[in-house]
């Protein structure tokens, strides 16, 4: 049988947790002092441009860097090009791209055969009409025909505008009030989702700027734990009732907290016991774990999708959200009476450039098996990472869900709320520790997202991914 999705092989889970739990018990294994000391001195020495520019760029923009993934330690990287694996900074050195703008560009940055359709699209009508272009229909089309889960489809601007859209979907639909999600998820940065951010139990720790009553309907249960999903929808029964579960299907942060197999389906089974909808997070792993998503990987039916990401290849605003016709018909103008329709707009929303970039992209990853082959380079990259790991007997872990890999050194990820005596002792110096991964990787030419994961794409051919590795293991043997 030929292979469909990213994932040639679903991780063990329990094997990686009782790695990940291993990691946190010991104490943190950095780069050697006066190794770090060269790394960082690759950025004084090389990086001239990029600290100029971002040194000027702190005066008018907070922080200097506007994205959240951009580094910033030991000061921001200006980009100027990108090409294929590669990315090259404002002093002309070449990276291995695995952070891949986080997730969008699974083709390989600045995609060719995508990048003409936007600028014939450019040509002859322009970015915007704030009318009807028959791409955004196409594009619905095909979204429906590789997941005919969604029967319906609207675009929107970004993946957090799609999950504020399905959860008030879902509350039009269902008249129920609450929403959970996993403890330590993200799914972006609107008022009710901001809560239980990165470290599971930390409910409105982030929630600086936002009303106490803008996430009092939101709820978080601890990753992986059915029991204490179940909880909250026997509690919320008699309290207004849940309109929604939202998950990412891989497990939050993109697979880092990863989930067993059959997860999924239980929570499947779990909403439709409670009558709460169940909404998938698929904004990183649409269209890059296969056409069909992660639903159609694992098999399990959502009633809403959110996309981001892949949904426009990489090209700005990229949003959606789709599912079953009587809910996503919630989003129509005109429809039933007042109260009826959930409110949603956006300017930009379903332009014809989004929608052309984002039609071909995914023409071109069907036509190209592009996230099988993004998937094996993901395989090879996490294989070669093992066998440094086992070679200098670190305590590391990698592991992957096909393109998406995860190495973990600080383990970070796994601190969590039940132990704070722990949390507050080791937060900050685990954080520290991948901050100055991610510079050590960055000195070598290795572009990391945060340090500790990488997304692969098309563009990683095997000698690319060798030559990762070897740039890998410089600095992994410095921490050995
Ligand atoms: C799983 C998940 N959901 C939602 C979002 C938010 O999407 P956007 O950045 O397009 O608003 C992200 C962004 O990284 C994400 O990874």
């Amino acid at each position: 049988m030929t292979q469909e999705y990213a994932i040639s092989q679903y991780h063990d889970t329990n094997k990686v947790y009782e790695q990940l739990n291993n990691l946190i018990s010991q104490p943190i294994r950095h780069v050697k002092r006066e190794k770090m000391a060269e790394y960082l001195r690759y950025f004084d020495d090389n990086c001239k441009r990029s600290k100029e520019l971002t040194d000027e760029a702190k005066k008018y923009i907070p922080g200097g860097v506007q994205h959240n993934l951009a580094f910033n330690y030991p000061f921001p990287i200006a980009i100027e090009k990108t090409d294929g694996a590669f990315l090259w900074d404002a002093d002309g050195n070449q990276y291995i791209d695995f952070l891949q703008a986080g997730g969008p560009t699974v083709l390989g940055s600045n995609y060719a055969p995508v990048r003409e359709k936007v600028f014939e699209m450019l040509q002859h009508c322009g970015p915007v009409t704030g009318l009807f272009h028959e791409y955004e229909l196409k594009l619905a089309q095909l979204v429906n025909h590789y997941m005919p889960a969604i029967e319906m489809f609207r675009m929107l601007g970004s993946g957090t505008e799609s999950v504020m859209a399905a959860i008030r979907a879902a509350r039009a639909f269902t008249k129920k009030k609450y929403v959970i999600k996993v403890g330590g998820a993200y799914h972006g940065w609107s008022d009710p989702m901001v809560y239980g951010l990165h470290v599971p139990g930390t409910g409105r720790l982030d929630a600086t700027g936002i009303p106490r009553g803008s996430s009092a309907a939101t709820e978080e249960f601890f990753p992986n734990s059915l029991a204490s999903l179940k909880r909250h929808l026997i509690f919320n029964r008699i309290r207004g009732g849940t309109a929604a579960v939202i998950v990412e299907p891989l497990g939050p942060e993109s697979g880092t907290r990863p989930v067993p197999f059959d997860f999924n389906q239980k929570v499947r089974e779990l909403c439709d016991e409670f009558g709460a909808l169940l909404i998938f997070d698929e904004v990183v792993t649409g269209f890059r774990v296969g056409l069909g998503g992660a639903q159609g990987y694992f098999g399990v039916k959502p009633d809403l999708t959110v996309f981001g990401k892949c949904i426009t290849g990489g090209y700005p605003m990229a949003g959606g959200v789709g599912g079953r016709a009587e809910v996503i018909m919630r989003f129509a103008a005109g429809i039933g009476g007042i109260g009826e329709r959930a409110y949603i707009g956006g300017t930009l929303s379903a332009n014809p450039l989004s929608c052309v970039a984002g039609y071909y992209s995914l023409l071109e990853m069907e036509r190209t098996d592009d996230p099988v082959i993004a998937g094996r380079a993901g395989d090879r990259l996490t294989k070669g990472l093992q066998e440094i790991i086992s070679k200098y007997n670190l305590p590391f872990v990698a592991y992957n869900q096909g393109s998406i890999v995860h190495l973990e050194t600080s383990g970070v990820m796994l601190l969590d709320l039940r132990n704070p005596i722990r949390l507050a002792k080791e937060l900050k110096p685990r954080k520290h520790m991948i901050e100055e991964m991610g510079a050590a990787y960055m000195s070598q030419g290795l572009i990391t997202l945060a340090g500790s994961r990488m997304y692969t794409s098309m563009a990683d051919t095997d000698e690319v991914i060798d030559d990762a590795l070897n740039k890998f293991e410089t600095v992994l043997a410095a921490c050995a």
